[in-house]
This record gives structure tokens, C-alpha cells and sequence, in this order.
């Protein structure tokens, strides 16, 4: 019988982030096309999901797919956004049953009609939800992020006719992640250790935990691992004990 190791643990995260990254080596690594990888991690969303919202997890963050990623071969991106269309479809029911609030976070804008109204018709229908919050940061990227935050704040002055006071807490109201707490842990799996223009200002004090299980096969034991680890680090933000 498999232990459940994060049973006892104190601290679980209130907010997990995850970059899936390995998507392509691992289809590769079986010769195979990379939207197959995609589909395969389609799988590991759904365990960490099940996962999180088992354990009272509040939110959990999944980046999908960043701004950068529109610059990837056209096949792979209409075949990424196919994909993302299938899964709100055909998740809606598994999200519904297990209390489950979906949200898309990034730049709608560059979205097709058909996929930015089916995002919408889900958040509306999961927002009445109470467990955990998935969100999927969706043509995204931190700079994207803190550009259109700057640019709100300065209409918001422009509109008032003077400088607003401003804030660190003042500022987050304008990130599009308002009303989402920092992540606590940022998981990033396949072996890369870098942040890859990710939540930059909601990171500050994150703890990194870095894997290289390809993001296809990363089920409940890895996230499980992620977390004993989370559960040793101790948080100073900058001050000492
Ligand atoms: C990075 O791997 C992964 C992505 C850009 C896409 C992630 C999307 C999914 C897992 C599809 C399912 C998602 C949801 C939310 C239902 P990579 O392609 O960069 O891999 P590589 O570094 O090995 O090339």
C-alpha cells in the first residue's frame, strides 16, 4: 500500500504554481510527434488537480502557454490550442464534481473567438465553486504582465488627472493575477532551472522546487516529493529568525 507521506505536514502550500516543461523530449524520446507529449501531459494536469483539490490546496497554477510560445511552429500551436479548447469541454463535468473553480489568466486578446468565449462560458460556470482554484496562465508571461499593470495604473491617472499614490499592494491590484495570493512553491519539471519570463513580480519570495521528470510523467508521488521539500524550507522573507 502506497503511504501518504504529506498526511502530517503542517504547512501545505496555499497557492502551487507549476511550469510543465518536457513535453517535447518526451515525445521525442519515443519517437513521436511533441503535440503527443502535450496530450500525454494532459494526464498529469489532472492528477495534480485531483491531488490538490483532495488536499485543500486553495489554488493551483499551471502555465499552459506563454506569450513566447506563439513564435513555436504553427502546427504545434494550433494543435496546443486545440487541445486546451477539448480539455474545458470535456473536463467541465470532472471540475464541477469536485468543487473545482477554473480561471484563465493571460492576454485574451490573442486568443480565437471560439476558445476566449469557451474560457468565459467555464469561469462563469465554475465561479460559484468553493475548493480549489485552477488557473491556467494562458498566453502569458510576467513582462506581459507587469506592462499591462503600468499601462492600467497610468489610465487610472491619466483618468484622474494626477499621479495616484502607489504601492507594492497597490500595484498587484493592476497585475492580472489580482485577487491570487504569491505562489508559495513554483514547481518546474524536465531538469530546466530557470523562471522563463514566468509570474516575475509574484515570485519574489517563492521557493523553487525543480525536478527532471518530464512534465508527461509527473503524477501524485512527484508532487508529493515537491512538498516534503516545501515542508523543510524555512521562510524569512528577507528578515532572520
Ligand atoms: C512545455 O513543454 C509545455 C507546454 C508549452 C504546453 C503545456 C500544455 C499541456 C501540458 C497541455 C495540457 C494543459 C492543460 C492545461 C489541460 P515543451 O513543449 O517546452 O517541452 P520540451 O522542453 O521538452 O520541448
Amino acid at each position: 500500500m502506497q503511504t501518504d507521506n504529506t498526511e502530517n505536514l503542517m504547512d501545505t502550500p496555499t497557492h502551487i504554481s507549476i511550469i510543465m516543461d518536457g513535453n517535447g523530449r518526451w515525445a521525442k524520446k519515443q519517437g513521436k510527434m511533441r503535440l503527443f507529449g502535450h496530450n500525454a501531459g494532459r494526464e498529469s494536469v489532472r492528477a495534480c488537480t485531483e491531488y490538490c483539490a483532495e488536499k485543500g490546496v486553495r489554488y493551483l497554477s499551471l502555465f499552459a502557454f506563454s506569450e513566447e510560445n506563439w513564435g513555436r511552429p504553427v502546427d504545434e500551436v494550433a494543435g496546443l490550442m486545440d487541445l486546451l479548447g477539448r480539455c474545458m469541454l470535456e473536463e467541465r463535468d470532472t471540475l464541477m464534481n469536485n468543487n473545482v473553480r477554473f480561471q484563465v489568466i493571460g492576454d485574451r486578446t490573442r486568443l480565437s473567438d471560439a476558445l476566449r468565449k469557451g474560457v468565459e462560458a467555464l469561469e462563469k460556470e465554475t465561479a460559484p465553486n468553493t475548493g480549489l482554484t485552477l488557473v491556467i496562465m494562458l498566453s502569458y508571461s510576467g513582462k506581459w504582465d507587469i506592462l499591462q499593470a503600468a499601462q492600467r495604473y497610468a489610465a487610472d491617472c491619466l483618468a484622474a488627472g494626477k499621479t495616484l499614490p502607489l504601492d507594492e499592494t497597490g500595484f498587484s491590484t493592476y497585475l492580472a493575477t489580482a485577487g491570487i495570493p504569491d505562489p508559495d512553491l513554483l514547481i518546474r519539471t524536465s531538469g530546466e532551472q530557470r523562471i522563463s519570463n514566468y509570474m516575475l513580480w509574484q515570485c519574489a519570495y517563492t521557493e523553487f522546487y525543480y525536478t527532471p521528470v518530464l512534465w508527461p510523467d509527473f503524477r501524485k508521488t512527484d508532487l508529493e516529493q515537491a512538498l516534503l521539500s516545501y515542508a523543510t524550507r524555512e521562510r524569512r522573507y528577507g528578515k532572520v529568525e
